[in-house]
């Protein structure tokens, strides 16, 4: 029996990193999955391995009709909603906060906060009608502190960590656990573009610089970020609502 036997997960952001590992974790453990991402080749070649265990839609979080459309082909596809992981995100610029432009400023909001949002009302409400189930949000370390040169992406993270607390007191009541988890830098193409924005000539010393600054003494991987994901969509995390869980190597605990 698998730790989400039976279960139908949906996973934003399915194209990345940690969606296609955390895909791969939730089919392994006995899900089935609706992943969605913006571009249907890269999507299809993700999931191409799980057949009938996984259905696709396309379409971008920013626009709260594609995230309806999202959560209705879910429901036809498989008859209902346990878990729901709004993982899609985009780390926008790396540059002092003078220098930001409303257009920069807006695309890192547009996703990260307004694509959370829709994701998070458009799939609590099938959750919430079986009076079960289980919403996993995306934030950030950076939703819990801060960081020079980030200061768009951090203030839309820590926005994804007001709404899970919001989500959480209004949803718990109705049976329905809300969660956000809050990776610290993950060995993956979003953190390789974090240090070619910092610096083109030399991202590998950005690497050195965040490296130094975890505990641990390295980056994360997709597959340890998708373990917690794990965690918090299955019963073994009957009790957790409301929560932040790091998995930052210890970085938060400076
Ligand atoms: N990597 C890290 O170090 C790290 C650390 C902490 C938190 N996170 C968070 O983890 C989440 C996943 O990121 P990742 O590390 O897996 O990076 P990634 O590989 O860049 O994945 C990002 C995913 O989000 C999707 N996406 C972006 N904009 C979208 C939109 N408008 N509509 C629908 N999907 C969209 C991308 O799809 P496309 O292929 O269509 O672009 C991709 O599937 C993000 O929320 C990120 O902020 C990452």
């Amino acid at each position: 029996m698998g730790r989400v036997e039976g279960k139908v997960a949906l996973v934003t952001g399915a194209t990345g990193g940690i969606g296609k590992a955390t895909i791969e974790r939730l089919v392994r453990e006995g899900a089935r999955v609706f992943a969605f991402a913006r571009q249907e080749g890269p999507l299809r070649d993700a999931v191409a391995q799980y057949g009938d265990a996984v259905a696709i839609g396309t379409g971008t979080v920013t626009e709260e009709a594609d995230v309806a459309r999202a959560v209705a082909s879910c429901l036809s596809a498989f008859g209902r909603l346990d878990i729901l992981f709004a993982n899609a995100g985009v780390e926008g610029v790396v540059k002092p906060l003078t220098e930001i432009t409303a257009e920069e400023l807006d695309e890192v909001y547009r996703v990260n906060m307004r694509g959370t949002f829709f994701t998070l009302k458009h799939g609590a409400p099938p959750m919430v009608e079986q009076g079960k189930g289980s919403i996993v949000l995306n934030s950030s370390v950076l939703g819990l502190s801060g960081m020079a040169g980030l200061s768009a992406y951090a203030m839309s993270k820590h926005a994804v960590t007001g709404l899970m607390r919001s989500a959480a007191l209004e949803l718990s009541p109705r049976g329905v656990r809300v969660n956000s988890i809050h990776p610290a830098a993950v060995d993956n193409r979003m953190m390789r573009s974090i240090e070619r924005l910092a610096a083109p000539d030399a991202p590998n010393s950005v690497k050195d610089k965040f490296t130094s600054m975890i505990p641990l003494g390295r980056y994360g991987t997709n597959e340890e970020i998708a373990d917690l994901v794990l965690f918090l969509a299955s019963d073994e995390s009957s009790f957790c609502s409301g929560s932040t869980f790091t998995a930052d190597g210890a970085f938060g605990a400076l």
